[in-house]
């Protein structure tokens, strides 16, 4: 399993459903290595052979694995397949998967401890929506999804959690930084064990915000959909 504690950030690139080997191939010219920090890009599972990784600071990740390893399930691909290809990382519970395809927390728990066990870093995505956060349960709807998507086997070195509210996705808007700031202490907060976990913001992260939300002491990095298709972008985001 790769070491998170060797970084003082990490920055995941969420292609979601986008990409083709021309675009591959242009990315991965362009892509800066920053050592200090981990890059993770995570594209469709078709391409994933076809990604650059170098063991040191850049990997690959899948953006959803089965709840299954092996068996009749059509259609499936398992964190043990992930393994058999050097497949380091693999996002889990995005909320895109909760609503399109209605995952619920125990799912992403079961999908989390087949990662473990096959020595893949889980990304356990939680937020809230738009009218959890109008309401004031964000906090509330956290510590709900993180107590029953985090197995009791996940530890700081094995398991990674992505902070993405719902309403920032793709949307343009942000949370202030102080918002991210308080929710991320939150979370670290929520039990003594998250205190050492690398915790990850995500929702219209792009180059003209990563840096301050880098900067707040709590975030340990950020998950970059739209912004991480255009590699420039990426780019000043990493470094
Ligand atoms: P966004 O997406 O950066 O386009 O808001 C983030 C994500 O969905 O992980």
């Amino acid at each position: 399993m790769i070491n998170l504690t060797n970084f003082s950030s990490i920055f995941i690139a969420n292609w979601k459903l986008n990409g083709n080997l021309e675009f591959i191939k242009q990315y991965y010219q362009k892509l800066l290595n920053n050592p200090q920090n981990c890059t993770i890009i995570c594209s469709p599972s078709i391409f994933l052979n076809k990604l650059k990784t170098n063991d040191k600071n850049l990997y690959s990740g899948a953006q959803d694995i089965s709840i299954y390893n092996e068996g009749a399930y059509t259609g499936e691909l398992s964190a043990k397949m992930l393994a058999n290809n050097q497949i380091s990382f693999c996002l889990v519970g995005h909320s895109e998967r909760r609503q399109y395809f209605n995952e619920k927390s125990d799912v992403i728990k079961l999908k989390s401890i087949n990662l473990i066990e096959n020595n893949i870093i889980p990304v356990i995505c939680i937020g809230e929506t738009l009218e959890e956060k109008e309401k004031n349960i964000t906090k509330d709807i956290l510590k709900y999804q993180i107590e029953n998507s985090v197995p009791d086997i996940s530890n700081f070195k094995n398991t990674i959690i992505a902070y993405e509210p719902i309403w920032a996705i793709g949307s343009g808007l942000t949370p202030t930084l102080e918002d991210i700031d308080e929710v991320h202490t939150f979370i670290k907060e929520i039990n003594k064990k998250f205190n050492q976990y690398k915790v990850l913001y995500g929702g219209s992260v792009k180059a003209s915000n990563s840096r301050d939300i880098n900067m707040i002491k709590n975030v340990d990095g950020c998950l970059v959909g739209g912004a991480s298709l255009k590699v420039e972008e990426f780019n000043s985001i990493i470094s």
